[in-house]
């Protein structure tokens, strides 16, 4: 089995490709990645030294793509994560980035009979759904409550019928119509697909940023002795209720969640 991880030197993907690359040693891995995320060039040497293939390659250009040869499964990863991209910068940038990239990996990954993996996000839901949330107070944590005005939402979570109208950030639209057009790809082209909604993830070669990895920047900013702030939607009603101790520094008040 031959899998190519598209942003195989961001967060995911690198740890993807080391989990994968561990746990099942008779795959045969290739990260791609244009190395544009501020930090991720340092992955790349710890994914060398396992013996993972890296190509340096930009998902928005076909032949760089194609490098990665026949494959089995795609895991594509390879995005702009950032809330703000289209917001502070070009609409367009984010756009063909990943939409156009998307097409693309899902292009080559029809054309290999491959299987494919999405990395969307859970940016795909309006902050104004998110925020109609009703929550039930626990000792340690909030709960999502048993009644809910919205569909698709329950006490076990939020399921495919939870809304996905209204704004979402250029960046959750950009992911949100690469799903829409997986359904075209499955549809007309027999590509056979995995859409994985996730969000506020954190760990170790992670790079974070204000508008994404909010954990790891937390983290950074903790030990250069910098302020904590951060960007995002949800919990409007708790703002100023809940409070996050970070390793012993002052308490910072928790207002959104990127
Ligand atoms: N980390 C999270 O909390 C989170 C949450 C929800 C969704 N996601 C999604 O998961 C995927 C991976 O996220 P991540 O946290 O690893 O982000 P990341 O920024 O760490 O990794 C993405 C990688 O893609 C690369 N990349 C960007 N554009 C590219 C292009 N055109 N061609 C090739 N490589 C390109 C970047 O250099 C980077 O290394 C993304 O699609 C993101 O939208 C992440």
């Amino acid at each position: 089995m031959r899998i190519l991880v598209t942003g195989g030197a961001g967060f995911v993907g690198f740890n993807l490709l080391c989990y994968l690359n561990d746990g099942y040693p008779h795959y045969r891995l290739v990260g791609l990645d244009n190395l544009k995320r501020l930090g991720s060039e340092q992955n790349v040497s710890a994914l060398l030294k396992r013996g993972i293939e890296f190509l340096h390659g930009d998902v928005r250009n076909m032949h760089e793509l194609q490098q990665a040869g026949t494959v089995d499964v795609v895991i594509h990863c390879a995005s702009d994560a950032s809330v703000l991209g289209g917001i502070t910068s070009p609409a367009e940038l984010i756009i063909q980035n990943n939409l156009m990239g998307s097409v693309n990996v899902f292009e080559y990954a029809a054309q290999q009979h491959a299987r494919l993996i999405y990395f969307s996000t859970n940016r795909i839901y309006s902050c104004e759904s998110l925020n109609a949330l009703a929550y039930a107070e626990r000792d340690s944590r909030l709960v999502l409550a048993k009644t809910q005005k919205l569909s698709g939402v329950s006490a076990r979570g939020i399921s495919e019928e939870f809304p996905v109208m209204l704004s979402k950030t250029f960046y959750g639209a950009t992911k949100y119509c690469g799903e829409v057009l997986l359904q075209e790809y499955a549809a007309y082209k027999g590509l056979r697909y995995v859409i994985n909604r996730f969000g506020v993830i954190s760990g170790s070669g992670q790079f974070g940023m204000e508008s994404q990895g909010v954990i790891a920047y937390w983290l950074r900013q903790h030990f250069e002795q910098k302020p904590l702030k951060y960007i995002g939607s949800g919990l409007d009603k708790w703002a100023g209720h809940a409070e996050v101790g970070m390793l012993g520094t002052p308490r910072a008040t928790l207002v959104y969640i990127a």
